[in-house]
């Protein structure tokens, strides 16, 4: 069993950790009050080829694979984790339309995504009635003479306001269930598609998340992505990998907080030692350092198996699963060890706090991770008959 990493993977960590040392973490709580989306600090990270780490090089990526793109994540999230949710569903939607696409679609549109030439992706799939359900979906795609038109409201869209490249899921046979939903390439600024609203978050303030509306916007057959009546299974498919980006994100919003828990119990002192020399304050310490290296463990699992093709489903359901619910409790015990300091804003593990609580939510809840990884182990007992 190989434990260690290449040196392809170690050069991307370290240019992850030096751009996000050097430009994300000083700025992030200031975009965090302004709620300045990270255009700029996205073309750059562009340029560093860390927009589209997995996706092949001949599309503009980086072709580094799943591992180098987890190990990014992380580190782009300890930076500014508003910035990694935006560069986490680029990814995922480059990755989709290069693997998916046809040639025509992949030459269009992946270039524009890794280059930061269309800002970023989005994945519009949720809707106010269908989040965890998204077979319920409400958007109608029609058929008209040389295309569709989409209309419908998407809801909880993550760089929705900014994205050059949308992928719209919309029901093609109303009352086929799954089979009759299709997913679509949408370019931002099609005429008929709009900003509707923009949440205003607990955390991750300077990413958006946006209510988009589509009236009759139409598009060409050019712009069916996967087959007519293939987006259900796409979306699964894709949310499988952008769960691995999302573990990643928690592992590192909660190695910043643990981190920085770790500085302050050394240096603040009460009772006439480094409160770290409290059994009570290292015991936190010790715990949290524990998970977080398990969740990293569970994490680069499944960008492992994802890398190397094999079924990474569950892995990667019980990584987003375990990282996600163990980061909000490091997070938490990296508060507590701060005391009041860890409370103000002149200490950014309050952000921590706020910043990692979606990671249990979106791409799928807890909830819904469980039941993903209950019914994978129904259908291996069937299998193999136990
Ligand atoms: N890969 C490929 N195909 C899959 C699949 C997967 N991982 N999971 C299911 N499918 C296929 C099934 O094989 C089945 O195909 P057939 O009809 O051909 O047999 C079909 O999809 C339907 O599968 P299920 O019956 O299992 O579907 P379900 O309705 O019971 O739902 C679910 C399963 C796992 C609960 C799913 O609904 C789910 O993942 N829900 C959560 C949705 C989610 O994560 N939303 C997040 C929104 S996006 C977001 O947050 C992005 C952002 O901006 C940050």
């Amino acid at each position: 069993m190989e434990l260690g990493l290449s040196e392809e993977q170690r050069a991307v960590q370290k240019t992850a950790r030096d751009y996000a040392e050097r430009r994300l973490a000083p700025a992030a709580r200031a975009r965090d009050e302004s709620k300045a989306f990270p255009v700029a600090e996205l073309r750059e990270l562009a340029e560093l080829g860390l927009l589209a780490v997995a996706v092949p090089e001949e599309l503009g990526g980086a072709g580094a694979g799943a591992v180098a793109y987890s190990l990014a994540m992380q580190e782009l999230a300890r930076g500014d984790a508003s910035v990694a949710v935006a560069v986490s569903v680029t990814n995922m939607v480059a990755e989709l339309v290069a693997r998916i696409g046809d040639d025509a679609q992949r030459r269009r549109h992946v270039p524009r995504l890794a280059s930061g030439e269309a800002v970023c992706g989005a994945f519009a799939l949720s809707e106010p009635q269908a989040g965890s359900d998204p077979a319920a979906l409400a958007t109608r795609a029609e058929r008209t003479a040389g295309g569709w038109r989409l209309s419908g409201t998407k809801q909880w869209i993550t760089s929705g306001d900014h994205a050059g490249v949308v992928v719209v899921w919309a029901m093609t046979e109303p009352g086929a269930g799954h089979k009759g939903i299709t997913a679509f390439l949408v370019e931002g600024g099609t005429p008929g598609l709009t900003v509707a609203r923009l949440e205003d978050k607990m955390g991750l303030r300077a990413s958006s998340t946006a209510q988009l509306v589509l009236d009759d916007v139409a598009v060409g057959d050019d712009a069916v992505l996967g087959g007519v009546g293939g987006g259900f299974r796409l979306a699964m498919m894709a949310l499988d990998g952008g769960r691995v980006g999302i573990a990643s994100q928690a592992v590192g919003i909660a190695r910043g907080a643990l981190e920085a828990a770790i500085r302050y119990a050394g240096e603040r002192v009460q009772f006439g030692v480094p409160i770290i020399k409290h059994q009570a304050v290292g015991n936190m310490l010790a715990d949290a350092a524990t998970w977080l290296d398990a969740a990293t463990l569970l994490t680069l699992r499944a960008a492992d198996l994802k890398e190397r093709e094999l079924p990474f489903g569950e892995a990667a359901a019980m990584a987003k699963l375990f990282a996600t619910e163990r980061a909000g409790l490091v997070c938490d015990l990296a508060l507590q060890v701060h005391g009041g300091n860890g409370y103000t804003t002149d200490y950014p593990v309050e952000r921590a706090c706020r910043d990692v609580r979606v990671t249990r939510i979106y791409e799928g809840t807890s909830e819904i991770q469980r039941i993903v990884i209950a019914r994978s182990l129904l259908a291996r007992a069937a299998r193999e008959g136990r």
